[in-house]
């Protein structure tokens, strides 16, 4: 009876079974979106592996057609995807660079070991200007992160010298030496990179006092001043969010802060990127829908000591990380990129969305060829995985204001012990004055139908893209590089409401009419 007697009511007010069984999605009015940052769609190169050589940078003298020594094809990719920002040098790697040895003529940077990844050697050949060749090249913002670990405040304070100056000093006089006459514009900086483990092994404390040691001396004219962002923590833990804000009150503009989603969140045996069992699946959507509480606790320390929300949370760090594929470097990070993956992206991206007034940036790790990637290379052939595609969809809420969406009756998708909500949602309204929708049903066996209604705003029409495919690995493929791409998608709207079919694991992104 208990059940019956909800579902005659419902019936009676004239929904359908199906609308029953419907996830109903409306505005939730009871909350303000704030504007979501493009550099939410921001992206990460690291020297690792062949996440840059190979990669994107193969040298002037490559027979891989190149510009200044980055490859044409993979920045066409990068360009298409309107990629708003870059990281860069690292990681892990940052703190262990020194910008000298890759400024000046190629021949004679020195080389080193890049001893966190994979031991191989670092001929320095990308160094600062190269680095904003790219950037300039992709219309895209630069983060530079800092050495703190093994650098000290003059090497970093004259980093930012040598790429900000404008005047005569010695510092400016050898940037245009090698080359480059204006400053470079530097959008935001970091002090260091998870100085909690490879940035040095720090406490909050010993980090704090480092932080405002170097700060104070890292100056840059008022024009070219970036956003100066403090080396956060990780997974579940807020105390670093709390005690920075808390003791940092200058020259903070943002804290940092990383996830990666491991299937089994084991790191010795993480799980593979392909042919993985049906508990992989759930236990990876599962861990990434947790980057979601994740936000939230920091929110809340934040929210004490910074009620105005002036100093951002950005998780400069997030993505799958699976084992790396057999055959390769274990230290290089490759991992293939299937289906799985773009749902990952596309869950992750709806969670920035909500929590957009304090999440101004955030960076998948890595651009290409690591862990992951928008695309994958093997030396002159190229790829663009499912998570590219699912960020180029994406890509009309790049500075668009969020329409926070209610849901209600959605089902959930259970595996063993494990249950997750099937669907998920975002809305927005577009710097082009359309409103967008993007869906996601994460449940691999099941197709879901939503209802949409948008008090106030009526659907005529909505036309877009899918992204799905039969297999939950569905992934491209050197030889077969189109295996799985976003098929175009229209539907109609009745009373200016809408009813969606949402394939069984798939992304739907739309725009209203
Ligand atoms: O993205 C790979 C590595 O993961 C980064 O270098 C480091 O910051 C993190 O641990």
């Amino acid at each position: 009876m208990r059940v019956i007697k909800p579902l005659l009511l419902a019936l009676g007010f004239g929904l359908s079974a199906t609308a029953l069984a419907a996830t109903q999605i409306q505005l939730d009015s009871s909350t303000q979106g704030a504007v979501i940052n493009k550099n939410i769609y921001g992206q990460f190169a690291e020297h690792l592996g062949r996440g840059i050589y190979e990669g994107i940078w193969v040298g002037q003298d490559s027979k891989i057609a190149n510009t200044k020594g980055w490859r044409n094809d993979v920045l066409a990719a990068l360009k298409d995807l309107q990629v708003p920002l870059v990281r860069w040098p690292g990681g892990c790697f940052a703190d262990e660079y020194h910008w000298r040895d890759g400024i000046g003529p190629h021949k004679q940077r020195p080389v080193k070991v890049n001893t966190n990844w994979g031991g191989v050697e670092e001929d320095n050949a990308v160094g600062t200007h190269e680095f904003f060749d790219l950037v300039e090249m992709l219309g895209a913002e630069a983060y530079v992160n800092g050495n703190l670990g093994t650098g000290t405040p003059q090497e970093m304070a004259e980093w930012l010298e040598y790429m900000t100056a404008e005047g005569k000093s010695t510092l400016a006089e050898l940037r245009r030496k090698n080359g480059r006459d204006k400053p470079f514009k530097v959008h935001y900086f970091a002090v260091g990179n998870e100085a909690w483990g490879c940035g040095g092994n720090m406490s909050v404390e010993y980090y704090t006092n480092l932080y405002k040691h170097y700060t104070t001396f890292l100056k840059t004219p008022a024009n070219n001043t970036p956003k100066w962002i403090a080396s956060g923590s990780h997974g579940e833990d807020t105390s670093w969010a709390d005690y920075m804000t808390a003791n940092i009150k200058q020259k903070m503009d943002a804290v940092s802060f990383h996830y990666y989603t491991l299937p089994t969140g084991q790191w010795d045996v993480k799980g593979a990127a392909l042919q993985f069992p049906e508990s992989d699946w759930i236990s990876t959507m599962h861990r990434t829908l947790a980057m979601d509480g994740f936000i939230t606790n920091n929110k809340v320390v934040m929210d004490k000591h910074d009620p105005e929300k002036k100093v951002g949370f950005y998780v400069d760090e997030w993505g799958t990380w699976y084992d790396v594929e057999k055959g390769e470097n274990p230290g290089f990070l490759y991992q293939q990129n299937s289906l799985r993956d773009a749902i990952v992206a596309a869950l992750n991206f709806n969670i920035f969305h909500k929590h957009a007034d304090r999440v101004h940036m955030t960076n998948i790790a890595q651009m290409v060829n690591v862990l992951q990637a928008m695309i994958l290379t093997d030396k002159e052939k190229m790829l663009l995985t499912p998570t590219y595609h699912a960020f180029k969809m994406y890509v009309p809420f790049q500075d668009a204001t969020a329409l926070p969406l209610k849901l209600s009756n959605v089902p959930d998708y259970k595996l063993g012990e494990l249950s997750i909500p099937a669907v998920s949602a975002t809305a927005a309204k577009a710097k082009d004055g359309h409103v967008y929708l993007a869906l996601v049903n994460a449940n691999p066996n099941k197709a879901e139908t939503a209802e949409i209604n948008l008090a106030g705003i009526t659907i005529n029409s909505v036309s877009g893209q899918l992204l799905t495919a039969d297999a939950m690995d569905a992934h491209n493929t050197f030889a077969k590089p189109e295996a799985i791409k976003p098929k175009a998608f229209s539907a109609k709207g009745k009373n200016g409401k809408l009813s969606l079919e949402l394939p069984a694991k798939s992304i739907l992104v739309v725009k209203v009419q």
